[in-house]
């Protein structure tokens, strides 16, 4: 059988499918700007390309998708800016719940969640509490709030510390699984493909101990264009992709 191109991205059956993915969201407000639009009108719609990038990702069979929504450096942004990214967050939140738990998809927050409006906390400690059976669980959707790599590593370092201050671990039992079991990301296993849009060439302060063997994949495209054909075309090319781990 001949298939074009076009068949063979938007198959949804893959020979080797990423466990765990995350994505840099990015380019919401240069896609603003192209429509001739504010910024918010940006992260509106980039609200809608996480609705169809979930589930397509559930779909397909990822297990854990962490992407990454407000960094500890966007609070250098407007605030009219942020007040309403924060705002969409909670309410999307909210909105989703039904849908994602009846999907199978249990949402889980990795970040200084403490320090973001009460709106939001509050959004956070609903969407935390609902509990899926294992049988019926697909999909743990992490999302980074609050959140930069340095921070979540300062964090572990201190916990470390206290550890060994109060006698219940010596420096040497320190391991890189211990470090990992000390970050936000503890119990899942490390992404096997970084997507970033927007054409930007950067890590930006996400997941710099977990993405150490990573595949790195960067489009062009703007994330609220991203959506199904953008995370179908980013696993084929995973697919496509050979991992030696500094092996032969
Ligand atoms: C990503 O889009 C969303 C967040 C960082 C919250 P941007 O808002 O960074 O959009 P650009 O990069 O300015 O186009
Ligand atoms: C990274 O995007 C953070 C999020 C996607 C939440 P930014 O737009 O904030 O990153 P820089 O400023 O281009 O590095
Ligand atoms: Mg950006």
């Amino acid at each position: 059988m001949i298939q074009n191109d076009n068949h063979i991205s938007s198959a949804t059956t893959f020979t080797n499918l990423p466990r765990h993915v995350a994505v840099i969201m990015d380019g919401n407000g240069r896609w603003a700007k192209g429509q001739g639009e504010e910024r918010l009108y940006g992260h509106r719609h980039g609200v809608d390309a996480v609705r169809e990038v979930v589930r397509t990702a559930a779909e397909v069979g990822i297990e854990y998708l962490t992407i990454y929504a407000f960094s500890t450096e966007n609070w250098g942004r407007p605030a009219a800016e942020v007040d309403g990214i924060m705002s969409l967050i909670a309410n999307a939140i909210l909105s989703e719940l039904d849908t994602l738990t009846g999907a199978g998809i249990r949402m889980r927050f990795i970040g200084d969640t403490g320090s973001l409006p009460e709106k939001l906390r509050h959004s956070i400690r609903i969407a935390e509490a609902v509990e899926i059976p294992a049988d019926k669980l697909r999909m743990t959707l992490n999302v980074a709030l609050n959140y930069s790599a340095r921070w979540e590593i300062t964090e572990a370092v201190k916990q470390i510390g206290g550890s060994i201050q109060q006698g219940r671990l010596q420096p040497g039992e320190i391991t890189p699984e211990l470090i990992s079991e000390h970050l936000a990301t503890r119990g899942m296993p490390d992404p096997e493909l970084l997507i970033r849009t927007s054409g930007e060439q950067r890590l930006s302060n996400f997941l710099l101990w977990q993405l150490s063997y990573t595949e790195l994949y960067f489009t062009d495209t703007l994330w609220p264009e991203f959506g199904r054909d953008g995370l179908l075309a980013a696993l084929h090319e995973y697919e496509r992709r050979e991992r030696r781990f500094g092996r032969l």
